[in-house]
């Protein structure tokens, strides 16, 4: 790959923090976790436990009622340089071409100028495999194709805090598994730092470094467990080691045991991990 990472995983914590919806019941209270630079982590947790609001304030898109998040040391806020964000759904602007949803971010940015950003956007795109659709319109690409225009978005301001709320779990099985060993190869060669929030625990076991476990509002986070599988990981491999489905049975335990304390534990939040 013809690289011009300049990206480093960024080190990044979050201290005590305690939030709730305007006067709602507290969603958090006392939340804390740090990452270490480079570290791939995946956030694993129920429907409506406070995924996507722990990314939110992660990102400084809301603010905490009580404690910090610090991205190298600083409070963050959406300005952040250092922070990309990718959706479950991918938010291309329809009128723009492929190429030109890509280099956005650099021209809101201000930074280089039309040519360099043009160059910029063209080699993400290419890192993610889809050089030759840079004139189209998003309309006329797939739902994996649109992710990895997204994708591409994200990594070329080249931040060094990457927050993924479920990218692929609009796809199917198959574009999924293919962006996941895509993403993989993307973070091993730029090396961001990455929180990713599933609720697929095989996804997560083959990603990330770390899972975490979230309980229900407010308990935060119910374990943690470091996955000591070789990499790179590769699909045929990785999945078949034993480990592999060690961890699957231990995370499961983990999440029936968070599913239990829920007033409506059972059948029906269980699916939820299906
Ligand atoms: N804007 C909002 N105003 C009030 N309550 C909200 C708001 N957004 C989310 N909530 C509530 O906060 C809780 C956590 O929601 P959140 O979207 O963070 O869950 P999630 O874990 O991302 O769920 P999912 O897996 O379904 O995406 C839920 O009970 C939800 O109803
Ligand atoms: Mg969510």
């Amino acid at each position: 790959m013809n690289l011009i990472a300049t990206a480093h995983g960024a080190a990044f914590s979050a201290a005590n923090l305690s939030f709730g919806y305007g006067a709602g019941p507290e969603i958090f209270q006392g939340l804390s976790f740090r990452t270490e630079p480079g570290e791939f982590v995946a956030l694993l947790g129920p429907s409506g436990c406070g995924k996507t609001t722990i990314l939110n304030l992660l990102s400084g898109f809301l603010a905490p009622k009580r404690g910090a998040v610090l991205i190298n040391g600083r409070p963050v806020s959406p300005e952040t340089a250092e922070l990309g964000y990718v959706f479950q759904s991918p938010h291309l602007f329809p009128w723009l071409s492929v190429l030109e949803n890509v280099r956005f971010g650099l021209r809101m940015a201000g930074r280089l100028d039309g040519r360099a950003q043009i160059a910029h956007a063209r080699r993400y795109l290419a890192l993610v495999g889809l050089e030759h659709l840079s004139d189209e319109l998003p309309h006329r690409l797939s739902g994996g194709q649109r992710q990895r225009v997204s994708i591409a978005r994200s990594l070329a301001l080249e931040p060094g805090l990457l927050l993924m709320d479920e990218p692929f779990s609009a796809l199917d099985a198959i574009t999924r598994i293919e962006l996941n060993e895509e993403l993989l190869r993307l973070w091993s060669a730029l090396g961001q730092t990455i929180l990713f929030i599933t609720h697929d625990i095989d996804e997560a076991i083959f990603l990330a470094d770390r899972v975490i476990v979230l309980g229900l509002p407010p308990s935060g986070i119910y374990r943690e467990v470091a996955i000591d599988l070789p990499r790179p990981r590769d699909r045929p491999h990785t999945r078949s080691l034993p480990r592999f489905a060690e961890y699957g049975e231990m995370l499961m335990d983990h999440i029936a045991a968070v599913m239990k304390a829920a007033p409506s534990s059972g059948r029906i939040a269980q699916r939820n991990f299906a």
